[in-house]
């Protein structure tokens, strides 16, 4: 087995070096506060063995990753019939695009994309009594941790300037791809996306896509069909336009926020997870995409 430990503590000093770190998102504006010299990586392995470098217990938001976690819920809940609602194709666009959407119909491409999620959300919404209270504490669950919460300000802020989302809700109600409310809706999005956690929390939360749908404490929250299949849309969708260069240069399925972490898995293996919150222009953590690079490369460990 490679020395994890050694090898992410290189890559952390690797990439101290670099100066060009990509830009903090600014169209939440509440993110914009970030600073961009921070970096972390967690790695988890199937033995539950635990390797940490840099700012790996730090919160920040979480944001798109969360898409992974809503989609789990959802897919646990209601199974096969959510592919009525969305594809499970690459979209080659970026996270927010419309294009598509009103061309086919109402039905997002993949859940990975803002619109796709907001279907994930609407089914949640529908079929969950409190919806905010059992997500997160479905996410405390497969993590073992009630310390993780929702960020109300980074909440409100999207909410205040989410008008691409507002536009792509809307879009959705109007296919009739939308069971309720548009605000509903979007307050339940926006604070998913707000969950705050750690590159370790969310390493402990990614474990089970890595070992079969089962978290570590050995409950099963998916079985073995499903989580394929949440992998290979993590894989092909996970990066949005940027996915064939994740795979390309990484090698793993994982999925990507606006906070600058990124979540990745290899089944069997570990789960990985990097925090660095410049991105590059299609939105995904630059030096995160670096990071996994290299640790693909050194340990030569990637799917393919
Ligand atoms: O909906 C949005 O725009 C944000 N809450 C999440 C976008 C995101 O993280 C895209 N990922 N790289």
């Amino acid at each position: 087995m490679p020395n994890y430990q050694d090898i992410i503590e290189a890559i952390a000093s690797e990439l101290n070096n670099v100066k060009e770190k990509g830009t903090v998102a600014s169209y939440i504006p509440e993110l914009s506060k970030i600073d961009p010299n921070k970096f972390g990586i967690h790695l988890v392995d199937s033995q539950m063995n635990h390797y940490s470098a840099g700012d790996a217990d730090e919160l920040f938001s979480i944001q798109s990753i969360s898409k992974v976690l809503s989609l789990s819920k959802c897919f646990a809940l209601v199974g096969d019939s959510i592919w009525e609602r969305v594809d499970v194709e690459p979209s080659g666009d970026p996270f927010n695009h419309l294009s598509l959407l009103e061309f086919e119909n109402g039905i997002p491409r993949n859940p990975l994309i803002n619109a796709g999620a907001i279907v994930v959300a609407d089914i949640l919404v529908s079929n969950l009594e409190n919806p905010k209270d059992e997500f997160l504490y479905f996410i405390r669950q497969i993590t073992n941790d009630d310390s993780i919460t929702y960020n109300e300000k980074v909440a409100e802020s999207e909410k205040n300037t989410g008008f691409k989302n507002i536009a792509a809700a809307n879009l959705l109600k109007s296919y009739g791809n939308l069971e309720n409310d548009v605000d509903e809706v979007l307050d339940f999005y926006f604070h998913q996306c707000s969950i705050e956690m750690s590159c370790k929390q969310l390493a402990n939360a990614f474990y089970m896509f890595m070992n079969h749908g089962k978290c570590q404490r050995g409950k099963t929250y998916l079985n073995i069909n499903q989580v394929k299949r949440i992998n290979a849309l993590m894989l092909t969708c996970g990066f949005y336009d940027e996915a064939g260069e994740f795979a390309f240069e990484v090698g793993l399925p994982g999925k990507s926020g606006v906070g600058g972490g990124i979540a990745a898995v290899f089944p069997d293996k570990f789960s990985v997870v990097t925090w660095s919150p410049g991105l590059n222009l299609k939105g995904n953590s630059k030096l995160g995409m670096q990071a996994l690079e290299k640790l693909t490369t050194k340990t030569s460990q990637s799917i393919f």
